[in-house]
């Protein structure tokens, strides 16, 4: 058997004590637990011992009247209904309390039938508006665990293509790595908001993506490329683009370097010979990054430039025709105050995990 669930509670507060005890009488007859205070400030004392269903408050009252304690029942506890019992039909004190949040407003003297049924609708609407709520919350609940599916989804499949490009040239795994790890130095040292610099690092993680469309023999090509092999190579920024638009539609910074990391400065770049301030930050600090990358690695077709310093002077040798200035005076700045600093091929394996930062409200 289930237990008998307890009575509801009703506080009845009035500063005449007959007119509390008819209410009282009435609202046991209809099976609440009752509970009796003179004024507001009584009423309140008792509601932090008791926690009520329902409060009948007179208006006027000695100490707090009805209309601050209904104030402060609302602001307490949000899930007592409240209903005022005045002595004077007075519309503007009943607006302002069905403003406040009373679920009624009667006026003496009462015809008892008629408290019943107004009670009886209060309380109605009270155990409406909780169930509302609770189903909003669920439904909060419900939408958040997708969103957060979905954004394990998409951050899985990125994943899985950064992985597919990284069977199928192992240079990529370290590059695309120290990428995002300098593109986010640069990015910091330029003051980007942190929003920013989670897209850019996303993106430093995924730039080259477009080279799963590559062949191998000319990915791994050793000799210097044909013409018509370096074209193929360059078609990686508008692949990866295409591959990833939908993807990154929520972070567009982070497909921006995907497109145009390999546009120049000075406007003989690719796919879009974008120029100057037309090319998106974030890629002008890709670029950068990637080049500062490309220059301290070897490459299949081009031995490394050994030193930190030698990179360093060959970005400010292309400043402001491969690189915008700005940039490149940043990393040079990052690098100085150690923010940017190079990553042996060695230390790839102890880096965090890739994709690991949150992006937008994402944690993994
Ligand atoms: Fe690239």
């Amino acid at each position: 058997m289930r237990p008998n669930p307890s009575p509801p509670v009703c506080l009845v507060v009035d500063d005449e004590p007959r007119l509390r005890q008819v209410i009282i009488h009435l609202m046991r007859n209809d099976g609440f637990r009752c509970l009796e205070a003179g004024d507001g400030v009584d009423a309140l004392t008792v509601l932090e011992q008791h926690p009520a269903t329902l409060v009948l408050s007179d208006i006027r009252m000695p100490k707090m009247d009805g209309i601050e304690l209904l104030r402060q029942v609302r602001a307490r506890y949000p899930e007592t209904a409240v209903m005022m019992l005045s002595a004077v039909a007075d519309v503007e004190s009943a607006v302002s309390c069905f403003a406040i949040g009373a679920l009624d407003y009667l006026t003496k003297p009462f015809n008892l039938e008629e408290v019943r049924a107004r009670v009886a609708q209060a309380l109605d609407r009270r155990r409406l508006l909780i169930e509302n709520r609770e189903y909003r919350e669920r439904l909060e609940d419900k939408v958040a665990v997708q969103a957060r599916r979905l954004e394990e989804l998409f951050l899985a499949s990125i994943q899985s293509l950064a992985e597919a490009l990284e069977v199928k040239d192992p240079y990529t795994r370290g590059h695309s790595v120290r990428v995002s790890h300098y593109s986010v130095a640069i990015a910091r040292t330029l003051g980007l908001d942190a929003e920013m610099v989670r897209q850019i690092e996303l993106g430093g993680h995924v730039h080259d993506i477009g080279k799963i469309g590559v062949r191998e023999s000319v990915l791994n090509k050793a000799g210097p490329l044909t013409p018509e092999e370096y074209e193929h190579i360059m078609s990686h920024p508008v692949v990866g683009w295409r591959i990833l638009s939908p993807l990154l539609a929520e972070t567009p910074a982070a497909l921006n370097i995907v497109r145009s990391h390999h546009e120049r400065f000075d406007g003989t770049g690719v796919p879009d010979r974008l120029a100057g301030a037309a090319i998106p930050i974030e890629a002008r600090i890709a670029a950068v990054a990637d080049s500062l990358d490309a220059i301290t690695s070897g490459r299949p077709y081009r031995p490394a430039v050994p030193g930190w310093v030698e990179a360093l002077s060959e970005l400010r040798r292309h400043a402001g025709a491969q690189f915008d200035p700005d940039v490149v005076e940043a990393a040079l700045r990052a690098a100085a105050s150690g923010e940017l600093a190079l990553i042996p091929r060695a230390e790839i394996a102890v880096l965090p995990s890739r994709l690991r930062t949150p992006i937008k409200g994402v944690s993994l």
